[in-house]
């Protein structure tokens, strides 16, 4: 996500903002901008694209100022421009502020805002934020913060500072990590610790609704009711490649583990009252049109493909629309087969995927509707697209996609329920039923991320073959080839996906004493026959792990070992069983001692066709 970085103390700020930045580069960002305090005022300044930019349009006549922040920005609300770059400020230009997160209400607070009287110039959520503090402020900024957050839902990290009050910054929490780093004479704030470790190794963790004054002596930091706390002191051990990945040993399972964050975000705003209701206003289409779509069309690459294909079982079964799934690179040679009323559904956690994007134009060319699915703001695809409904998982680092695809998998629950009640097929009470089960996952996610041991066991024994089987039923089916990928990508296992059934017509002869076959089970309604298929595996002496929905007890006694996954409804089970096969791949390239985030020949973003 987008990193904050703010500094009061005795030296040049600007270098040391300039400094903190860079340290937080590796999260992914689009535009880059510092606000400092100097003898003249407020100076900000911002731009699109590399830090380098910014420090190119700054050239070395920045004035100097001994406190000053500074942010980058991945693009949520606005594309990346100068103007939608942070900091934002007020009218006056007397007030700054840099945020991290997504503001829910912004649209109604910039209403009531520009009714009192204050002129936006961005299109960013953020900007609400720097008018609130000036709105509300009386010379005492504390305050103003701490009344512009009141009226702020969704969620924030943010520091504000104003000209009236030079010797403070102020910052506050909310579902957004912000660290105090404290230093001798000197204090820091970022959203990540890198961003300060060259200078300090002391930190006070802000707490959700609690707020902070920062001067060059000393750090207050109150409760959410007002009342000073006498926080810990925390001393950050690692180094400074671990304190990038937040102490994890790789990106990929620092982003594992951010998952239910990531998916808390995108729900956020759009399952509304805890899920019993849906509204995705950002794709503003009617009834009429919802209701004249007769077919739909998913495009992806790779993960994407595999998220696509659990959409289309949602959909078919939800909405009973047909629903195909296409590999963008036959897609796109295959001539295919698309009337006026069918939706195509791009998927691509970049936007950038040059196979995708070729199919998008070429969908957009025959004249259909195109409707994406992306994790990055003013992507390609974002942009050639008629609607986007965007992921708000963060930017992804590691090439093995893992919260891209979950966030992927939620976005086309909520599309399928948005579209069901768009065209009048689903009552209110399913709709609330399928919500509050979609709102329930994150927490029943923690659940399982807190069993890494089981999976460790599990990857311990993975780890000495050269190849490996998964196998499903239903919506487990495309389960099995998402969690086949993830092993085979990143720990060079071969690993193939084949749909239960399907066993007996060829792979059957493949299964030799001790071969791994994972074995998902997710599905109550196919939950004997999956128990059959097992069954053929351990007559040829296979060693079955299955992935089986809790209360699914028969299995325990019939496989080698079982890992039980807590239960949601059948269709919605991917979002959970995927994770545990994301953790035995990860666990097993380590086993193999594999680069896990790098793997050979591979890319993040496949840019060429
Ligand atoms: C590459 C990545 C995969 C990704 C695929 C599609 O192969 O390594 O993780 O699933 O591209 O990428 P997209 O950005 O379009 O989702």
């Amino acid at each position: 996500m987008c990193g904050i970085v703010g500094y009061i103390g005795t030296q040049p700020a600007y270098s040391i903002l300039i400094d903190g930045l860079k340290k937080l580069e590796y999260r992914g960002y689009d535009s880059a901008g510092v606000a400092l305090l100097c003898a003249k005022g407020l100076k900000v300044e911002k731009a699109k694209g590399e830090i380098a930019m910014l420090e190119a349009r700054v050239g070395n006549n920045f004035p100097e100022g001994n406190m000053g922040i500074g942010h980058t920005r991945w693009a949520t609300h606005g594309a990346p421009s100068d103007i939608n770059a942070h900091p934002h400020c007020g009218c006056s230009q007397e007030f700054a502020v840099v945020h991290n997160g997504i503001i829910e209400n912004y649209l109604s607070l910039r209403e009531w805002l520009e009714e009192q009287g204050h002129r936006f110039i961005s299109e960013t959520d953020t900007e609400v934020l720097a008018h609130l503090v000036e709105h509300y402020y009386d010379g005492d900024l504390l305050r103003a913060v701490s009344q512009a957050v009141k009226m702020v839902e969704g969620s924030f990290a943010m520091v504000a500072v104003c000209e009236q009050e030079g010797d403070k910054l102020i910052c506050a929490r909310k579902d957004s990590p912000l660290v105090i780093g404290l230093g001798e004479g000197e204090n820091y704030i970022a959203s990540d610790v890198p961003a300060f470790l060259k200078w300090t190794r002391h930190t006070h963790i802000l707490e959700d609704g609690e707020m902070a004054v920062v001067t060059a002596s000393a750090v207050s930091i109150f409760a959410p009711n007002g009342q000073l706390l006498q926080k810990e002191i925390n001393e950050v051990t690692w180094d400074a490649a671990e304190a990038e990945k937040g102490g994890y040993p790789h990106f990929m399972l620092k982003e594992i583990m951010e998952q239910p964050r990531a998916l808390r975000d995108t729900m956020r705003g759009r399952l509304i009252d805890e899920g019993r209701d849906i509204n995705l206003t950002e794709l503003a289409l009617t009834p009429q049109q919802c209701q004249a779509i007769e077919r739909i069309f998913i495009v992806a690459c790779g993960t994407a493909y595999h998220a696509g294909l659990v959409g289309k079982y949602a959909m078919e079964k939800i909405l009973r629309l047909p629903v195909e799934v296409d590999l963008a690179s036959e897609f796109r040679y295959r001539d295919p087969l698309l009337d006026p009323n069918t939706l195509v559904l791009v998927i691509s956690q970049s936007g950038e995927t040059a196979d995708t994007l070729a199919a998008l134009r070429l969908a957009r060319k025959r004249g259909n509707q195109i409707l994406a699915i992306t994790n990055v703001v003013g992507s390609s695809v974002a942009r050639d697209a008629d609607k986007v409904l965007y992921t708000w998982a963060g930017p992804e680092i590691a090439v093995a996609s893992t919260k891209a695809y979950l966030t992927q998998l939620l976005s086309l629950y909520m599309l399928t329920l948005y579209l069901g009640k768009q065209r009048g097929i689903l009552d209110g009470q399913t709709i609330a039923e399928m919500g509050t089960a979609l709102c329930r996952l994150p927490t029943q996610l923690e659940s399982i991320l807190g069993r890494e041991a089981e999976l460790q066991q599990i990857a311990d024994y993975l780890a000495p073959w050269e190849s490996a089987f998964f196998i499903g039923r239903n919506v487990d089916y495309a389960v099995a080839m998402e969690g086949a990928l993830k092993l085979k990508e990143i720990s060079y296992i071969h690993a193939e996906a084949y749909a239960s059934g399907e066993l007996k017509h060829g792979t059957l002869a493949l299964i030799v004493d001790g071969i791994p076959v994972i074995a998902m089970a997710t599905q109550s309604a196919v939950l004997d026959k999956s128990l059959s298929n097992i069954k053929e595996i351990k007559a040829r002496c296979g060693h079955v792990i299955c992935f089986a929905r809790e209360g699914a007890i028969s299995f325990a006694q019939e496989v080698d070992r079982v890992f039980h996954i807590p239960a949601a409804p059948d269709i919605l089970m991917p979002i959970l069983s995927v994770v545990p096969l994301q953790l035995l791949a990860y666990y097993t390239a380590v086993a193999r001692a594999c680069p896990v985030d790098k793997p050979r020949n591979l890319a993040k973003s496949v840019t060429v066709e």
